[in-house]
């Protein structure tokens, strides 16, 4: 089957293919997200690995750091709107050199200290199925800064060469 618009949970797939991740990586994601979320790890060979969430629907970074030696990315779910501490987990993972997938599915068009949600990470992951804001029945897209990942994501999606003509909205 051909995707025409893919879903973001392939874009969440792509994203943790194009860092190239080795197979059984650790990805730390909130323990309040979406099924397709820890399916997009296990379909990238990886191994997902819960991190609490407090009432507010925010990631516990407490536990977020307990658990973050080791991992070989972090896929953070910004639920419902609710963005969790952007400025503790991105401190946190720079300092370990672990990359960042934001999935924004939830959150398009809000902001953490004026920037962006989505692109705060390495990879930023949004959803277009009916339920989002932006609706394109089932459809999403990934932004990156890093034209290697740009590179990697287009390639494995299939839209090499010409064929994205086929693929354009
Ligand atoms: C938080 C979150 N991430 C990812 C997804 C997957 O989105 P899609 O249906 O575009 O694959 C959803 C779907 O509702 C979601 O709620």
């Amino acid at each position: 089957m051909r995707w025409r618009y893919p879903p973001v949970r392939r874009a969440l797939f792509l994203a943790l293919k194009a860092l190239d991740l080795p197979r059984d990586a650790r990805v730390l994601i909130p323990a309040f997200t979406f099924a397709a979320v820890p399916s997009a790890v296990v379909h990238a060979d990886c191994v997902p690995v819960l991190v609490e969430v407090g009432a507010n629907y925010r990631v516990d970074i407490a536990d977020f750091a307990a658990k973050l030696p080791g991992a070989g990315a972090v896929m953070i779910s910004h639920m419902r709107g609710h963005t969790s501490d952007m400025d503790a987990i991105m401190a946190l993972c720079d300092g370990a050199g672990v990359p960042v997938i934001e999935d924004a599915a939830h959150s398009l068009g809000t902001l953490w200290a004026g920037r962006r949600i989505g692109t705060l990470g390495r990879v930023g992951c949004f959803s277009f199925q009916s339920y989002k804001l932006v609706n394109a029945g089932e459809g999403g897209m990934l932004i990156t800064d890093d034209p290697e990942i740009a590179a990697r994501a287009i390639i494995m999606s299939g839209a090499y060469e010409t064929n994205w003509k086929s693929i354009r909205a």
